[in-house]
């Protein structure tokens, strides 16, 4: 039996299937056509990466290197905006997406407003850039978001990222995003009052799945396609997880 970390139930307005960078199994992800795919296919949530550019802006990313997912090359901290805005971020996926662009955080919260879609900000920083991302990001977000929007939750892998996150905006609702859960778990979430473990579908179990249950935090997984797999994580009490063919679920 866990301790019981928080008092009161965590949220439960967060939907069981959110889109993974959009619909990254259909579009170019973590792009604009990709957040409307996510919303013509019925998501109401999305989740998507927000790193920081050299001059500090908030662009919406998953790799440390532009390579992959543009056709430019370098590191996106050491990359300024207008040079990152010039690139061309869907045609390595598809050429009917040639033309998106890598997105602000301002121009994906305006998507939202006008989808009425809800958001996982994910904290992705750059390797090194820890502490800046995590504070500017968490600002922003707590800044942008339209209260007509349900409040977004607030993610990381880097718990360094998040110290700095929960100081910039502390009323934000904070997730700690796990790849390998650590037996010290249960300290993490208290200190960073995260209500939320987002965890590796495939590393999970059940009794860890229990063990946050009990201790008051809502269990999320990533990246399911399977719907036997998901089945199993809501059997074992996941109350959502994230996809990149979302249609596979809604
Ligand atoms: O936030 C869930 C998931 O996106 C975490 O992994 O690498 O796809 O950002 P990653
Ligand atoms: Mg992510």
């Amino acid at each position: 039996m866990t301790d019981r970390l928080f008092d009161d139930p965590p949220r439960n307005d967060v939907p069981r299937i959110i889109g993974h960078r959009g619909a990254m199994g259909h579009a170019p992800e973590n792009t604009l056509a990709s957040f409307r795919k996510a919303h013509e296919l019925g998501c109401d949530w999305v989740e998507f990466d927000c790193m920081l550019s050299d001059d500090e802006a908030i662009v919406i990313h998953h790799d440390d290197a532009l390579d992959r997912t543009t056709d430019g090359t370098g590191i996106v901290a050491e990359t300024a905006l207008a040079q990152i805005r010039r690139l061309d971020a869907g045609g390595w996926f598809a050429d009917r997406y040639r033309g998106q662009q890598v997105p602000t955080l301002d121009e994906t919260i305006a998507l939202l407003r006008e989808t009425g879609m809800g958001g996982n900000v994910e904290i992705k920083p750059v390797r090194g850039y820890e502490r800046n991302t995590g504070k500017i990001v968490a600002h922003q977000t707590w800044e942008l978001w339209p209260t007509e929007l349900p409040p977004p939750v607030v993610s990381s892998f880097s718990l360094t990222a998040l110290e700095q996150a929960v100081i910039a905006a502390p009323n934000l609702d904070y997730a700690i995003l796990w790849w390998d859960i650590p037996e010290e778990w249960a300290y993490h979430h208290g200190r960073l009052n995260a209500r939320a473990a987002h965890c590796n579908a495939g590393r999970l179990d059940e009794a860890q799945t229990t063990a946050f249950l009990e201790a008051g935090i809502a269990v999320r997984c990533y990246t399911v396609n399977d719907p036997d797999q998901a089945q199993r994580l809501f059997d074992w009490g996941v109350s959502s997880i994230f996809s990149d063919f979302p249609d596979r679920f809604l």
